[in-house]
């Protein structure tokens, strides 16, 4: 997914919500029971849905937010969207190229770094150098790692032909810039902070989502994929796709999983 259009993120965003694990959020909640103050960032925010989410369940009050994004209309999107709780203290909007500008940056001034939907699209550089200059970061928590898992109902004999090629797509050049490291990117993550962290990794499906404009979005990419590489054999796997959601009769599950680093 290379293009990351407002309409799909606001689209996940329930999705999202609803599989993102909540033994993490317990343990976040109970890291931060004695604190005045929490400072967060998100990386990659997107339209806010993972701001949205986690400022409310996060139970205690004096959130101040960094929300940074790559992307100036998303983080428009996120600017009208702010939902103000009686938790949060302060929001402040970043337009940064986290990639780019990594040794710009500074993470001491947080103590929970986040993101959602965000690590598979990250290089394999990037996290040696995220690593190094979160090694003293309190908390750090990534949602919605796509973990190379996807399956449509019902089934199709060229189920799997698809699920290769796109996760091969995943590991491939976005913008023509960076190789992503694409379903490895849990794995990676974890490999890293576990030096100095306590690491926990929990699944985060989509399961079983019936949703038809979801599907439909999400079928896109694969369309856009599978045109992109050329393999014009598997255009039937769309149209059979498109004529079951049409008609009710598809649904759709993802594996994803949550991270979670405490600092040891
Ligand atoms: C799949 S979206 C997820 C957005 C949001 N976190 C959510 O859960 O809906 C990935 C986001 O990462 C942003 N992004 C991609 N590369 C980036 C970079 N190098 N620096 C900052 N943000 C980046 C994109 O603009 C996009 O908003």
């Amino acid at each position: 997914m290379h293009k990351f259009e407002n309409s799909w993120l606001f689209q996940r965003e329930k999705v999202d919500n609803l599989s993102k694990n909540i033994s993490i959020i317990k343990k976040i909640n109970s890291f931060f029971k004695s604190y005045n103050e929490i400072r967060i960032i998100d990386l990659g925010t997107g339209t806010g849905s993972n701001f949205r989410y986690l400022s409310k369940k996060i139970k205690y009050k004096n959130q101040s937010w960094t929300l940074m994004d790559l992307s100036k209309s998303s983080l428009n999107e996120a600017k009208k969207n702010i939902v103000i709780n009686n938790k949060i203290k302060k929001i402040n909007l970043k337009h940064d190229d986290i990639i780019k500008n990594i040794h710009q940056h500074t993470f001491k001034d947080y103590d929970l770094v986040t993101g959602s939907a965000f690590l598979d699209i990250m290089p394999l550089d990037w996290f040696n150098k995220f690593y190094k200059l979160n090694t003293n970061t309190k908390l750090v928590y990534f949602s919605i790692n796509y973990d190379g898992y996807f399956k449509f109902f019902p089934k199709h004999n060229l189920d799997k032909d698809v699920l290769k090629l796109f996760n091969n797509d995943q590991k491939s050049k976005k913008n023509n810039k960076n190789k992503a490291v694409g379903p490895d990117c849990s794995d990676i993550i974890n490999n890293c902070f576990s030096k100095t962290h306590k690491c926990y990794l929990f699944k985060s499906n989509w399961t079983d989502v019936k949703n038809k404009k979801f599907q439909l979005m999400f079928l896109d990419f694969c369309e856009k994929i599978i045109k992109k590489n050329r393999k014009t054999n598997l255009l039937d796997w769309i149209e059979f796709r498109k004529d079951n959601i049409i008609n009710n009769k598809s649904k759709l599950s993802v594996n994803n999983k949550d991270f979670l680093a405490i600092k040891i």
